[in-house]
């Protein structure tokens, strides 16, 4: 097939363009995947949570005058520590995550709901102003055992 010069230049000039657009769009998708949406995630490896601080020691640790940091790991079928303590009137952070599926975690008598996800953090506060036992649930089916899947806080 015979192209003529003007053609041909054309076709050249075409997929010049083709290649800068795609370039362009390739960077465009490329810097926009580099960055998480919805600003602050925080993602954790599930298989190396043992290694992985404040994971490595989970249960509640103070970190203020009435104010708790608690790192807690949901696993099927239950939570890691399976209880705590609480002073009354503490100001507890919650950092949760999954060593294995989805779970939910869900305070009964309390604002606290939250997704439970393997390889990412959770994050909640909440202030325990009433003396109590509560009662913790997981709230996403995750198998067998969802039904018993749970642990205790106990404010006093
Ligand atoms: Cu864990 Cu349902």
């Amino acid at each position: 097939m015979h192209i003529h010069r003007l053609e041909k230049y054309w076709l050249i000039f075409g997929v010049s363009m083709l290649i800068v657009f795609l370039s362009v769009v390739g960077v465009g998708a490329f810097s926009l995947g580099m960055e998480p949406p919805g600003g602050h995630r925080h993602t954790v490896d599930p298989s190396r949570l043992a290694e992985t601080p404040p994971f490595d020691k989970p249960g509640l640790k103070q970190v203020g005058e009435k104010e708790y940091e608690a790192n807690l790991i949901a696993f099927a079928f239950g939570f890691t520590p399976d209880k705590l303590e609480i002073p009354l009137g503490a100001k507890v952070h919650f950092s949760v995550t999954s060593q294995d599926v989805v779970h939910g975690m869900q305070v009964n008598g309390t604002t606290i709901n939250m997704m439970v996800i393997p390889g990412e953090v959770n994050h909640m506060t909440y202030t325990f102003d009433k003396p109590g036992e509560y009662l913790v649930l997981c709230n996403e089916y995750c198998g067998a055992a969802h039904e018993v899947m749970m642990m205790k806080i106990i404010v006093k």
